[in-house]
């Protein structure tokens, strides 16, 4: 094994920065570059588009780079971690075929029926079988969920409360509402209960889980208004207790990596259950293949262990041998964004920064001006984490933290994690 090693991460979010932060304080680690990051001061900048495999390879020959971590689906989805397969570089991501689970939501329900683990009833439709994909419409009560197969940015499920209007839904998401993303649509049964992410690591042999998480997807206070990135996250969720992790080990985690195992998919990396519990029974209402974003500034605070270790046990296979500690404290993030956002919003507002204290800056959609000066460059800006000794002093700490750093028409939610507060 090397003595420390050279990291080239991959993205420019708040999830690449809480990545970035946690992988700066590893004794494990030589030099981390960011590739193409954001004004965050966590590793070297690189100015690398990471759709450009050729141009990540020159990169990752040039500065002799022994790992790259994929942090958005994109790049894993075309294939980076097939690219370089057989080269010295270690990706901590799954081949093309693992990445379906996230790139098709039809592969995901299909293979979720496979392997009997608990998910919503769904049918897959494309022009050819309108006609019963409207029967099966027919046979649902509302609210109405369809959900474009491929990769649509986040914006790619919508539900609906009545018959009529998932209708005409589904004949224009057939006929190209997100290009070619939505020629085959999943049409789901809605599930009711509360939300929460489950994190899994693993090498394709074993798996360590992550600290969980709840994020909070709407615009407005209360749940209310468009769907977002993401606007905050809280870890831990009181109601991912132990029983309810049981079923979620038994039922979901460990029959997801037997069937990928089943199936001949070497998966190395991260699987993000997006999972709602209903009435105690948890449920997958997706796979991700990557960490969640504003979930990972949560989770990494959180992560007591070190980051370099644990994903050195990815790419060697050893994950076996290696710990994952938690922080006892409570984590709350919340999410400062750009007026307008999710719809219209203006870039470049030069933002203040008070003098740090505790709580943690996670750069988002920022970028460096002149004489250290940083810009908003997005619609989320920075995820603000605050511990604390439960959720409530968390989110308190977070939200006061919200108030001090500024710039012109800053928007962020009160509520981030209040429904878990005791
Ligand atoms: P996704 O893009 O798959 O994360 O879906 C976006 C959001 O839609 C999820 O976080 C859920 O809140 C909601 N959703 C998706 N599928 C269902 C379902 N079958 N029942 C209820 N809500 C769902
Ligand atoms: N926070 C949800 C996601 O990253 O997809």
């Amino acid at each position: 094994m090397k003595e420390k090693i050279n990291i080239l991460l991959l993205g420019s979010g708040g999830r690449e920065c809480a990545m970035a932060w946690k992988i700066s304080q590893s004794p494990r680690l030589e030099t981390l570059y960011v590739a193409p990051g954001n004004a965050a001061p966590y590793g070297e900048r690189v100015s690398l588009d990471p759709m450009d495999f050729p141009a990540v390879k020159d990169f990752v020959e040039e500065k002799g780079i022994d790992m790259i971590v994929v942090g958005p689906e994109n790049p894993l989805v075309a294939g980076i971690a097939d690219f370089f397969e057989g080269s010295d570089v270690k990706v901590i991501g799954p081949g093309k075929e693992g990445a379906r689970l996230e790139g098709s939501k039809e592969f995901a329900k299909e293979f979720m029926v496979r392997h009997a683990i608990p998910t919503a009833r769904f049918m897959s439709v494309t022009e050819e079988t309108l006609e019963q994909g409207m029967h099966f419409l027919e046979s649902l009560k509302p609210p109405y969920v369809l959900k474009a197969d491929g990769l649509a940015a986040g914006k790619g499920v919508i539900i609906l409360d009545s018959l009529a209007d998932a209708k005409d839904t589904l004949s224009d998401m057939l006929s190209g509402m997100f290009g070619s993303a939505s020629a085959t649509v999943v049409i789901e049964e809605f599930l009711s209960g509360i939300e929460c992410s489950v994190f899994v690591v693993t090498d394709g042999e074993d798996y360590k889980l992550l600290p969980v998480a709840k994020d909070y997807k709407r615009v407005g206070e209360g749940d209310t208004g468009l769907n977002t990135g993401g606007m905050g996250a809280v870890s831990p969720v009181p109601f991912a207790d132990e029983a309810f992790m049981q079923k979620v080990v038994d039922r979901i985690v460990e029959p997801t990596l037997a069937g990928l195992k089943a199936e001949g998919i070497k998966y190395k990396g991260f699987i993000f259950l997006g999972l709602i519990n209903v009435e105690g029974e948890p449920q997958v209402i997706e796979y991700n293949v990557r960490m969640g974003d504003p979930e990972t500034e949560v989770v990494m605070p959180r992560l007591k262990s070190d980051l370099v270790d644990l994903l050195e046990g990815v790419a060697d296979e050893t994950l076996s041998i290696k710990q994952v500690q938690e922080d006892e404290r409570a984590a709350v993030t919340v999410m400062l964004t750009s007026g307008g956002y999710p719809g219209d919003y203006e870039k470049g507002k030069l933002m203040t920064l008070p003098a740090q204290t505790d709580v943690l800056r996670f750069h988002a959609g920022t970028k460096p001006g002149e004489g250290g000066a940083v810009l908003t460059a997005g619609g989320r800006v920075m995820a603000l984490t605050a511990y604390g000794a439960d959720i409530r002093e968390a989110a308190a700490k977070a939200l006061a933290e919200a108030e001090r750093v500024d710039f012109d028409g800053k928007y962020f939610r009160h509520d981030i994690s209040r429904d878990l507060q005791k």
